[in-house]
C-alpha cells in the first residue's frame, strides 16, 4: 500500500515568524489566523484525514486566554497558528486516548488536550498523557496542567516516551511528537516514538509531528517512513510556519 502525501503552503509561511520569548504575543489579527488555519484544516478534509474542517472558534479563544492566565512558559516554539491548528485539530478528530511526546513545559500538550478540557473543552476524553523525560520540566508541566485542569482528565508522566509507549496499554487514537534529544538522536527519536507506538495505533489514529520543515533533514527517515510504502494512508505536511506540522493518518 503506498501512502497519499502532500503538503499545504500557507502563503508567506516564510515570513510568520515568533520571539521563543515572547509565547503569548500575538503576531498578526486573530481575523488572518483563522483564515490561514481555516485553509490548512480544509486540505486535511481533503486529502481526507479529518472528517471535517470547522471546529468551534470561540471555545478556542477561551482555551487560549485560559492557557495564557494558567501556564509558565519560559520559551516555545508553537506560533499562535499552530496552537490553534492542533488545538483544531483535537477538537474535530476528538481522541478518546492522545499522548504526547517531549512536551517540555506542557505548552504542546495543552494546546492537544485542551479541546478535552478547561476552558476550550468540546468534547470527552478517556486519558490524555503528556510525557515528558526531564524531571523539573515534568513537574512544571504538571503543575501548569493541573491549574487548567483540576479535575484530573488530563495526566503528565516522567518518563522516556518510548518506553511509555512501549508499555501503554490501551490504542493510541492521536500521537504527537515533540521530543528532541535523547542519547544525540534530536528528533529523530521520533521515529523511535513511532515504531514503539505503531501496533497501538488504530486504523483513523492520527499522528502529528511538530518541525517538519524546520527539522525536515534531521526528520528524512522519519517523513520516509510515514510517507513511503507503510502503514500510514495519507500523509500532509502543513507549511503554516517556519516550524512545520506533519499530520498523518494511520
Ligand atoms: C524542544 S522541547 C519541545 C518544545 C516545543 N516544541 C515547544 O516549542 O514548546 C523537546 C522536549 O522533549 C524532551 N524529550 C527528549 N527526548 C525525550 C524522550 N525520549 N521522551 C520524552 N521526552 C523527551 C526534552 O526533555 C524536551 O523537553
Amino acid at each position: 500500500m503506498t501512502c497519499l502525501s502532500g503538503a499545504f503552503r500557507a502563503p508567506g509561511w516564510e515570513n510568520y515568524r515568533m520571539d521563543y520569548r515572547r509565547p503569548f504575543r500575538g503576531l498578526e489579527p486573530v481575523e488572518q489566523e483563522v483564515a490561514v488555519i481555516d485553509r490548512a484544516l480544509e486540505a486535511l478534509r481533503a486529502a481526507g484525514i479529518l472528517s471535517r474542517a470547522d471546529y468551534d472558534l470561540e471555545a478556542m479563544l477561551a482555551h487560549r486566554e485560559g492557557v495564557r492566565r494558567a501556564f509558565d512558559v519560559p520559551w516555545t516554539a508553537i506560533t499562535p497558528r499552530m496552537e490553534r491548528l492542533i488545538y483544531a485539530i483535537n477538537a474535530i478528530h476528538r481522541p478518546r486516548t492522545m499522548i504526547a511526546a517531549g512536551i517540555f513545559c506542557g505548552f504542546t500538550f495543552i494546546c492537544n488536550a485542551g479541546a478535552a478540557l478547561g476552558p476550550g473543552k468540546s468534547y470527552d476524553a478517556d486519558d490524555l498523557v503528556g510525557v515528558e523525560i526531564d524531571r523539573a520540566e515534568a513537574q512544571r508541566a504538571r503543575d501548569n496542567v493541573r491549574r487548567i485542569d483540576p479535575g484530573g482528565t488530563a495526566r503528565v508522566v516522567a518518563a522516556d516516551a518510548v518506553s511509555f509507549v512501549t508499555e501503554y496499554p490501551d490504542t493510541i487514537d492521536l500521537l504527537y511528537l515533540d521530543a528532541d534529544g535523547t542519547g544525540g538522536r534530536g528528533k529523530a527519536v521520533y521515529l523511535d516514538i513511532l515504531q514503539a507506538a505503531c501496533q497501538k495505533l488504530p486504523r483513523g489514529a492520527l499522528v502529528l509531528a511538530h518541525n517538519t520543515v524546520n527539522c525536515a533533514d534531521e526528520l528524512a527517515e522519519y517523513l520516509h517512513f510515514v510517507r513511503g510504502e507503510s502503514a500510514f494512508h495519507r500523509s500532509v505536511n502543513c507549511f503554516v510556519d517556519p516550524e512545520g506540522l506533519e499530520v498523518t493518518l494511520k
